[in-house]
């Protein structure tokens, strides 16, 4: 009997906990979906630096999007048209910084032009 609770008290702390952590997200930083689809696929694991609450200029995100840079691949606009490319633009670069990785100290936020 006794150990049951306890598993059952563990279990359902582990879930609130999970709760606690969603509920914490207020729904003005809600993702972008072109973000949570495309970009943080790489720049969420940690394959791309982190560009978010780094307030990188909306035109400078675009830029390296439809160009690529460096290791960053392009997107044509078949793949991302432009009012999602624009819309990404602007909510990477307005976002607040996140729980994601920081920027690592190696790619300080340089404002390429
Ligand atoms: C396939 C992986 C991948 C995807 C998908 C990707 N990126 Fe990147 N991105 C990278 C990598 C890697 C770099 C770093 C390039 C370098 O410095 O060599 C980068 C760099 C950048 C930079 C420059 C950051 C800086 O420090 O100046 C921006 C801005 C950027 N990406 C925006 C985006 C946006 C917006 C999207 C979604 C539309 C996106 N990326 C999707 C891999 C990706």
């Amino acid at each position: 009997m006794q150990p049951n609770k306890t598993r059952i008290l563990v279990a359902s702390l582990v879930l609130g906990g999970a709760q606690l952590a969603l509920a914490a997200d207020p729904p003005a930083q809600e993702r972008d979906r072109t973000y949570a689809k495309v970009c943080g696929f790489c720049h969420d694991a940690g394959v791309g630096p982190a560009i978010l609450g780094r307030e990188l200029p909306v035109a400078y995100i675009e830029n390296v999007v439809r160009h690529g840079f460096r290791a960053m691949p392009s997107f044509r606009s078949s793949e991302i048209d432009n009012a999602a490319l624009a819309s990404v633009a602007r909510w990477v670069s307005q976002s607040p910084a996140t729980s994601a990785a920081p920027a690592s100290p190696a790619a300080p936020a340089t404002k390429a032009q």
